[in-house]
């Protein structure tokens, strides 16, 4: 791992990543060991999108490495509504954090912004683009649940606008993993993503149908149509509602399926899947703070 920015998974070696997962099991194993390694430190929240997880996982990450977070706040509460440019917020916070986390609309923003800023800057996802940290907590996930090796994963939903499923795609190129992409024609993968893919010799084959599938899977990622991606909110509703799971789906899986999801969900993974030993996503939720502290420690140059 480079200590520096974190903008994309494209930049994850399997070395940097094996690196973070496994310092997160150490903090996961002894989360006492990590208190107070980061006292005095400050983490600058910039969220110009809603979030609950990325935001409260990085916040009880810093706390719990003795630091602290300064949240720039709502949207409508900062001086982005004065008019404020993106490259002139993050210049001034800065010079209030040792480190920046940046969420962002708009593709291509947080690597913009890194070029303005000398501190390590998170991307916490930029749009439809990347979310490179979310793909570390996967990557931590599936590697206790399923291991990453020999891994048969299937991607499930929004394809086209699912920056998760982007940034976990390009990483599971540094594994021998066989990857299936599940969407309505109109959500696949854009071009882009695919050719990249390509290029890094990657085993990728796309399906409209899950049950061509599912008997074979390891794991399942199961995401949300991006509703607020849509340019045209009747295109939005022409898919919403296709490809759900529920309990009866996964009669065909196999018996140690991982059901994954980055959550937030909406109705694509019925409650009655929650019960099932099948579900992953809240544990994977949590996985977030042992991942982020480790990234945390890892970036800002913890002793240890
Ligand atoms: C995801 C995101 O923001 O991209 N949420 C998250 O960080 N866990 C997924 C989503 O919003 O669907």
């Amino acid at each position: 791992m480079r200590h520096d920015h974190v903008i994309s998974a494209k930049d994850l070696s399997r070395e940097g990543i094996e690196e973070v997962l496994d310092r997160a099991a150490e903090v996961a194993a002894d989360p006492a060991a990590a208190r107070g390694r980061q006292a005095g430190t400050l983490l600058g929240l910039c969220f110009f999108e809603p979030s609950t997880r990325t935001k409260m996982s990085f916040t009880a990450a810093m706390k719990r490495l003795g630091g602290d977070v300064v949240d720039m706040g709502s949207v409508e509460s900062s001086s982005v509504t004065k008019g404020e440019s993106l490259a002139d917020t993050v210049r001034v916070v800065e010079g209030y954090a040792d480190a920046l986390v940046l969420r962002h609309p708009s593709e291509g923003s947080a690597k913009m912004a890194s070029e303005y800023v000398d501190v390590p800057l998170i991307n916490a996802g930029d749009g439809a683009g990347q979310h490179p940290t979310q793909t570390l907590l996967d990557l931590y996930t599936i590697r206790k649940s399923a291991g990453l090796d020999d891994l048969t994963i299937g991607v499930m939903g929004d394809l086209k606008y699912g920056r998760t499923v982007h940034s976990l795609a390009h990483a599971l190129t540094n594994f021998d993993a066989r990857q299936h992409f599940v969407s309505p024609e109109s959500l696949q993968l854009p071009r882009s993503v695919r050719y990249d893919l390509h290029e890094a010799g990657a085993s990728i084959r796309e399906h409209t149908d899950l049950t061509e599938v599912l008997p074979e899977l390891d794991v399942l990622y199961v995401t949300r149509i991006q509703r607020e991606r849509f340019a045209d909110e009747t295109e939005y509703r022409a898919v919403a509602g296709e490809y759900q799971i529920d309990a009866d789906t996964l009669a065909a899986a196999r018996d140690d399926l991982t059901v994954m999801h980055p959550l937030p969900r909406v109705d694509e993974i019925a409650h009655d899947v929650d019960e099932t030993d099948h579900a992953t996503y809240f544990q994977q939720a949590h996985n977030g703070v042992p991942m982020r502290m480790a990234l945390l420690d890892l970036l800002l140059g913890g002793d240890r």
